[in-house]
């Protein structure tokens, strides 16, 4: 149609997603431009506004490579993966679900380690944590035989991925559930860690004076047929960003116990001083196990990356 004034635009647009042979795609597409073009009348978006706002979403894409998905941080940064966890996962009250981020560090076909295994793979220093997790269905039975990933950050903030100094798939596991639906391992606790800021994700930050750290966290992704893929990150609970999360991932249902052991003696011998042990059961609703697109599928090369902290 030939534009008459602003609104024609809108009309225009709508009428040609009517077209569009799949459903789905028509709905998502049209409540998408709806809501674009109600955002940029709102926000009465300037020429220049409009450029700067392309130059992001180039970036976003110039900055992803095979072991970094900035589009995976930067909605993490804006709470739209934290949005989209909670209307799919959490029922009515939209608050306790056993799900939360894929966050952008997932790496298919971790090691797969035996049961009471570890997953410090190159030498990282940090405490002894020993893990125990459960996984029940709605109904409280033991799922047996779960594939399970785990994966975490070194105790210096860094997911193997990123760092060349450390052994590929360092602190990654892939476990299966013994038949009290139970997996065990060996790792380090991990801690906080600072999010990349090297790119439009880390303008983003900076512009609203927000730091760049993730509270200390263990992921889980676990998977068997006939139940959804559980995708989940258990927080620990003293963190000094618990609350205020960069990627607003932390529920209070997901804060875990991680309990630090002074006196006692771990149950292997070479664990000197304090250590840590974090059980946890998750529960996997019903549903189709599909494996989400993996954000990341290698690791960086060159020096380790400094990241700085933002105060
Ligand atoms: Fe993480």
């Amino acid at each position: 149609m030939i534009i008459d004034n602003e609104k024609d635009v809108t009309t225009a647009v709508l009428s040609e997603l009517q077209g569009a042979p799949n459903g789905r795609f028509r709905e998502i597409m049209s409540v998408f431009i709806r809501h674009l073009h109600a955002f940029v009348r709102e926000a009465k978006l300037t020429e220049e506004e409009f450029h700067a706002a392309l130059a992001h979403v180039v970036a976003i894409g110039k900055h992803s490579n095979e072991s970094h998905n900035e589009a995976a941080l930067m909605a993490g940064s804006l709470g739209v993966s934290a949005l989209v966890c909670l209307i799919n996962n959490a029922g009515h009250d939209m608050s306790e679900t056993d799900q939360n981020l894929l966050g952008p560090f997932w790496r298919m076909h971790s090691p797969v380690t035996p049961n009471g295994g570890c997953i410090v793979r190159s030498p990282t220093p940090g405490p002894a944590l020993f893990v125990n997790a459960w996984f029940r269905d709605s109904g409280g039975n033991a799922i047996a035989g779960a594939e399970v990933d785990v994966w975490h950050s070194s105790p210096e903030g860094f997911y193997e991925n990123q760092d060349p100094s450390q052994a590929d798939m360092n602190l990654r596991g892939k476990f299966f559930t013994d038949p009290d639906g139970h997996i065990r391992f060996r790792s380090v606790k991990p801690a906080g860690y600072p999010i990349p800021i090297d790119g439009p994700t880390g303008q983003l930050l900076r512009a609203q004076g927000r730091h760049n750290m993730r509270p200390a966290h263990l992921h889980f992704l676990a998977s068997k047929e006939g139940f959804k893929t559980l995708i989940s990150q258990i927080y620990v609970q003293d963190d000094p960003h618990i609350e205020t999360d960069a990627q607003f991932g932390v529920t209070r249902h997901l804060i875990g116990s991680y309990a630090r052991h002074e006196q006692e003696k771990a149950s292997a011998a070479d664990v000197k001083g304090p250590w840590y042990s974090l059980d946890h059961t998750f529960v996997m609703q019903a549903g189709a196990n599909k494996l989400p697109r993996p954000p990341i599928t290698g690791k960086a090369h060159g020096e380790r990356p400094k990241i700085p902290h933002l105060a």
